[in-house]
């Protein structure tokens, strides 16, 4: 049996709920189809955007919204994608399967979606192919309340209210699809277009986020800090409040993206490589964390995860390009693993975007047509979403066994625990393992016996159950209740393969 030791006399950071962010590029069916279908589509729609999607992300606390890419960002030029419909230029998608890209969900249609879903925003500018001024001209035209040619030109375009731009992306991915730049090239290029990135209206500032390594290069993490994160600056963290981090879990060859694997079909020792590269995040956040202690010690700028999950080969008989995958499982505890390890690193990690919204790699949800399902994905988000916002409480698992063997040997059981502002304690759990369940005593430091659960459940299944539109219930949130009072708290045993939450209160 496993003893997870809650202090919660020890409060640690706030968990910010971008932690639980989502990102949405034109690519595939991501935005059309998935998020709009238009005004005069026969899907359920509010000014274009499905009444079913919204509702359930809603549902799932949708903390935060990365447009309109990823790759794409870099080639988006938001003045083709603004004005009336018809007029607006149509552009091929080089990136994403070479189809026509008719602009008709822009700026106006991204902030009336952000509006319908009630999360924060964040947009990512184009450094790689544009210029300053596109970029500045982007933020005038977004948020400036005053007499502009911008301003004037989106209020010609129906909206005489500025909108509240959260975070701006200065770039995306420089060191490859967004220029291929070296990262001292990358470094100077951000100092400049960062400057005009203007906060007008004394609004609240626009986050900057400046782009961070792919993977494991420290060294473009270090280079970059060099440069742009200046200690002089009067403002609280110079240059950038944030430092973007890309990470993808390959399941079956590391680097050969020809071949990545099925998302449905795989063995057990794959399920486990996947987990243990899932898990290589832990590893990421530490040694990337401790390059920007060095500079950064009071750690004021933000880790920002921004794409991260499960890429897969594509569904048989799809478009290569549209990155459309089937979600098990599988992709339910590397969520669930994943998002207990950003928890626990916090006080770095402020935001996290999981790569694709819908119908788009890790996604939360599938749509066909009018039918929409939910994937085991969304399931672990929507558990989790009672982090959003709380304080993480410091927390320990003995004798935890391990799962998996030789390279892919991973902990059976990853955890976190928070606490809300009503004192509701949240614990996240996953079980690892396809062979046992989990025994776990769970005490608490400081009046654990008058603690009660007051709310749990649990997403299980075989390793590589998943739900379809004809099967769109196989796995599901269900209510746990394979739990115990003990003198100090509780005891739960927890389902192999599955992902638990219990939330208890006095
Ligand atoms: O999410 C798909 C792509 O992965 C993004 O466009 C890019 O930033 C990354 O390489």
């Amino acid at each position: 049996m496993s003893k997870l030791i809650i202090c919660n006399e020890y409060k640690k950071s706030k968990i910010e709920p971008e932690i639980y962010g989502h990102f949405s590029e034109h690519l595939g069916r991501c935005i059309y189809e998935g998020l709009y279908v238009g005004e005069d589509s026969d899907i359920p729609n509010t000014n274009g955007m499905r009444n079913d999607v919204v509702s359930a992300l809603r549902e799932m606390k949708i903390p935060v919204l990365r447009w309109p890419g990823g790759c794409f960002a870099d080639e988006y030029h938001w003045m083709d994608g603004v004005g009336p419909r018809e007029k607006r230029k149509k552009m091929i998608n080089t990136h994403w399967g070479g189809v026509v890209e008719d602009n008709s969900f822009g700026t106006h249609e991204y902030f009336e979606l952000c509006r319908q879903l009630g999360c924060k925003t964040y947009v990512n500018a184009n450094l790689g192919s544009g210029t300053v001024r596109e970029m500045s001209e982007w933020v005038e035209y977004m948020t400036f309340n005053g007499v502009s040619p911008m301003a004037d030109l989106r209020k010609e375009n129906g909206h005489e209210e500025p909108w509240k731009l959260d975070y701006i992306g200065v770039g995306n991915e420089n060191w490859g699809c967004g220029g291929n730049m070296r990262p001292s090239h990358y470094a100077d290029e951000y100092r400049r277009y960062q400057t005009y990135v203007r906060n007008y209206n004394g609004n609240t500032p626009v986050k900057k986020i400046c782009c961070g390594p792919n993977v494991d290069d420290y060294e473009w993490t270090r280079e970059v800090l060099k440069t742009c994160f200046d200690h002089s600056m009067p403002s609280q963290h110079g240059f950038m409040d944030g430092l973007s981090l890309h990470y993808y879990t390959l399941p079956e060859t590391e680097d050969d993206w020809n071949y990545k694997g099925s998302a449905t079909d795989f063995t057990e020792d794959i399920f486990y490589q996947t987990l243990k590269r899932g898990f290589f995040m832990e590893e990421l956040i530490t040694k990337h964390g401790n390059i920007m202690d060095e500079f950064d010690p009071e750690k004021k700028i933000g880790l920002m995860v921004d794409e991260w999950g499960i890429w897969t080969d594509v569904e048989k008989g799809t478009n290569p390009g549209f990155l459309y995958q089937q979600n098990t499982m599988r992709d339910a505890l590397v969520a669930g693993m994943t998002l207990n390890i950003f928890n626990k690193h916090s006080d770095r990690v402020k935001m996290a975007n999981i790569a694709q919204l819908i119908n788009v790699l890790q996604s939360v949800m599938l749509t066909d047509g009018e039918r929409m399902i939910k994937t085991p994905t969304y399931y672990v988000f929507r558990m989790y979403a009672a982090h959003q916002d709380s304080t993480l409480l410091s927390s320990e698992l003995l004798n935890n066994p391990t799962v998996g063997s030789g390279k892919n040997e991973l902990p059976k059981v990853f955890e976190s625990v928070s606490e809300d502002r009503d004192g509701v304690i949240t614990i996240t759990l996953t079980n690892n393992s396809l062979e046992s369940a989990e025994d776990i005593e769970i005490a608490l430091t400081k009046d654990g016996g008058s603690y009660n659960i007051c709310e749990s459940s649990v997403v299980t299944g075989r390793m590589n159950a998943h739900n379809t539109f004809d099967m769109p219930d196989v796995v599901k949130e269900e209510e746990f209740k394979d739990y115990s009072r003990t003198g100090e708290g509780f005891k739960l045993t927890i389902p192999k393969c599955s992902v638990v939450s219990v939330r208890i209160r006095k």
